[in-house]
């Protein structure tokens, strides 16, 4: 069997309905599919769907979609080869070896890689919560009021002070000096090679998928030598750039609560988790990226920035709005108040779960942080100040909001919002020389007419193909080819002409699909189905005139009345007819 035959027969063997039950348990029946919430997004009505003859998923509502290996992927948080794996479990199929992708050789050192990081994080966590080694750790934990229960959960450990610890417990074990070097938990110098951390607090750096992957030291002695952090270099395991720390135990509460609070510290995430707050992440020590922002919108659609309150705070909030946007997630930031940082806040007994009660919209939160930086009484300055903000509105596509900060910027610099909002209009457009891309999406939200139609022809074939059994009658009494766009004329045909398993191009695969799974009403009776069914046609044929009458008003714009005349007439007699047709 190759890699192909494998997975099908892992899918074939799961029952996606039962699987995806246990996760989204309000699924319910209706026609062959199965609908309920969908547990990628928050939603009150259903538009999450499943259907057990095509063994796919799709959320109406997000977009996310595919088979059941892509759905344990993105409901557990597991790359492809890790959700394959436990679909293999779940249907209880032995994967055979050839699956990895990666040479052997690189399988194989990255298994080795894991090992040795696993062992040492247990090892550090046991010095610091058991052995006597592990005073000077547990003094300073003391000190920063860590409790046993994140250290355990975070494998938080210490690294003594001597140079061979780590080292001759590894050797032990069976890796080599070199291993261990390349992999940055020993180090060489001189010719000597010793333990990399040395009295310090080790934060094990755990990727989202639960693999301790790296390292970051904090220096407990304040005369000590190096760096306040000492990180574990990037390996074939771990990349700084896609990395989160926190992430593998926040994910649940994101999802939960679909935010996510962005801090810097590693420290201030310890301190949350003990209050109850897990939906809390930071970078590791470098600027947020792209990647790490994609992996938060796995789990949830908002951020909370809770940045350090000092300047360099700040900058990283302007600097990582963009990426936010990119990604169209929402930022919020939240007001530390006085403190420096959230682990402050909460070692001095603020109440940190209502702080996070009170996110304020980042454009507010600028107008406010940043109007004392500029001089309002020296031109040049305030409008810097007015130019700096209006590119922050200019992010918001909407204009009831886009207004309201308007009226806000105008109660602060004493600008008329009138004129303000005539250079936010400059900024919008400046920036709106975008891809095609951005042109077709304009064009599809600027003309209405093309949208309505297209939502009831998308609900047209939806309801065909999901009463197949009514197929014959439905072929005798409608003469489909007019009331359906041409690129959707094919599938349709194909709906009609053929059984369930059809051989469609990659395009018309997609809309056959959503056309099997989209929400429409069932009905067991064919009169009331034919009276939908024409119900639906008629309005399409109602927006084809209405199409029409719009070209006509534009010529009779350009002065060829005469002949529109004559068209008019012809329309409005077509119009008058569609109320009569009867299939
Ligand atoms: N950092 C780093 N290297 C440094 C300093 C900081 O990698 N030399 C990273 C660490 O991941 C750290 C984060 O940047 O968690 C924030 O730094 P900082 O605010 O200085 O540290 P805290 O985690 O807040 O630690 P503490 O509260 O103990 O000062
Ligand atoms: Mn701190």
């Amino acid at each position: 069997m190759d890699n192909r035959d494998q997975i099908d027969a892992i899918k074939e063997a799961l029952d996606i309905v039962a699987i995806i039950n246990s996760y989204v348990p309000s699924l319910k029946r209706s026609g062959r599919n199965y609908f309920g919430l969908c547990p990628f997004h928050k939603e009150k009505t259903p538009s999450f769907s499943v259907n057990p003859d095509l063994k796919l998923f799709k959320c109406f509502g997000c977009g996310e979609g595919g088979d059941v290996i892509k759905f344990i992927s993105r409901i557990e948080g597991l790359e492809f080869p890790k959700a394959l794996q436990l679909a293999a479990d779940k249907a209880g199929i032995v994967l055979k070896r050839s699956f990895n992708p990666e040479s052997d050789k690189i399988a194989k050192e990255k298994k080795r890689l894991l090992e040795a990081n696993e062992l040492t994080a247990k090892y550090y966590n046991y010095l610091l919560l058991s052995h006597k080694l592990g005073e000077p750790g547990r003094a300073y934990v003391k000190k920063r009021k860590l409790r046993e229960q994140e250290l355990k959960k975070f494998l938080i450990g210490y690294a003594p002070n001597g140079f061979n610890n780590l080292k001759n417990f590894l050797l032990k074990r069976g890796f080599s000096l070199s291993e261990l070097v390349s992999w940055g938990l020993l180090v060489e110098k001189n010719g000597k090679i010793y333990d990399k951390f040395r009295n310090r607090l080790m934060f094990t750096i755990v990727d989202h998928q639960g693999d301790v992957v790296g390292f970051s030291g904090r220096l407990i002695d304040p005369e000590g030598l190096g760096p306040k952090y000492l990180n574990s270099p990037e390996t074939i395991v771990y990349k700084k750039s896609k990395t989160l720390f926190g992430l593998y135990h926040a994910k649940g509460s994101m999802r939960k609560e679909s935010f996510v609070v962005l801090v810097e510290g590693n420290v201030d995430i310890l301190s949350s988790h003990k209050v109850g707050i897990e939906n809390i992440v930071a970078p590791l020590g470098t600027a947020l990226t792209i990647d790490q922002v994609k992996l938060i919108k796995r789990y949830c659609d908002s951020i909370y920035f809770a940045l350090d309150t000092d300047s360099a705070g700040q900058k990283a909030l302007e600097r990582d709005l963009p990426l936010i946007d990119q990604a169209q997630l929402k930022a919020f930031v939240l007001d530390l108040g006085k403190y420096k940082d959230v682990d402050e806040l909460i070692v001095a007994g603020e109440d940190w779960p209502s702080v996070i009660k009170k996110p304020v919209e980042v454009v507010p939160y600028f107008i406010d942080s940043l109007k004392d930086k500029y001089d309002f009484s020296k031109a040049f300055s305030k409008t810097e100040y007015i130019r700096k903000i209006l590119g922050f509105i200019s992010k918001t596509n909407d204009v009831l909001l886009q207004n309201d900060y308007l009226h806000r910027l105008q109660g602060v610099t004493a600008v008329d919002a009138r004129v303000l909002k005539n250079e936010l209009e400059k900024i919008i457009k400046n920036q709106k020389q975008g891809t095609l891309e951005d042109v077709k999406n304009q064009d599809e939200i600027e003309n209405p007419r093309t949208k309505e139609k297209e939502v009831l022809s998308k609900y047209l074939r939806s309801l065909v193909y999901q009463h197949v059994n009514f197929k014959s009658k439905i072929k005798e009494m409608a003469d489909y080819a007019d009331f359906l766009e041409n690129k959707y004329l094919v599938v349709f045909r194909g709906i009609l002409d053929s059984n369930l398993t059809q051989k469609f191009s990659l395009s018309d695969q997609e809309l056959y699909e959503e056309a099997l799974m989209s929400p429409v009403n069932i009905f067991e009776d064919f009169e009331k189905f034919k009276k939908e069914l024409s119900q639906v046609i008629n309005r399409i044929k109602k927006e084809n005139i209405k199409e029409r009458l719009e070209t006509l008003r534009l010529k009779t714009q350009d002065g060829k009345g005469n002949e529109s005349l004559v068209e008019l007439q012809k329309l409005a007699k077509e119009l008058a007819e569609i109320d009569l047709v009867k299939y």
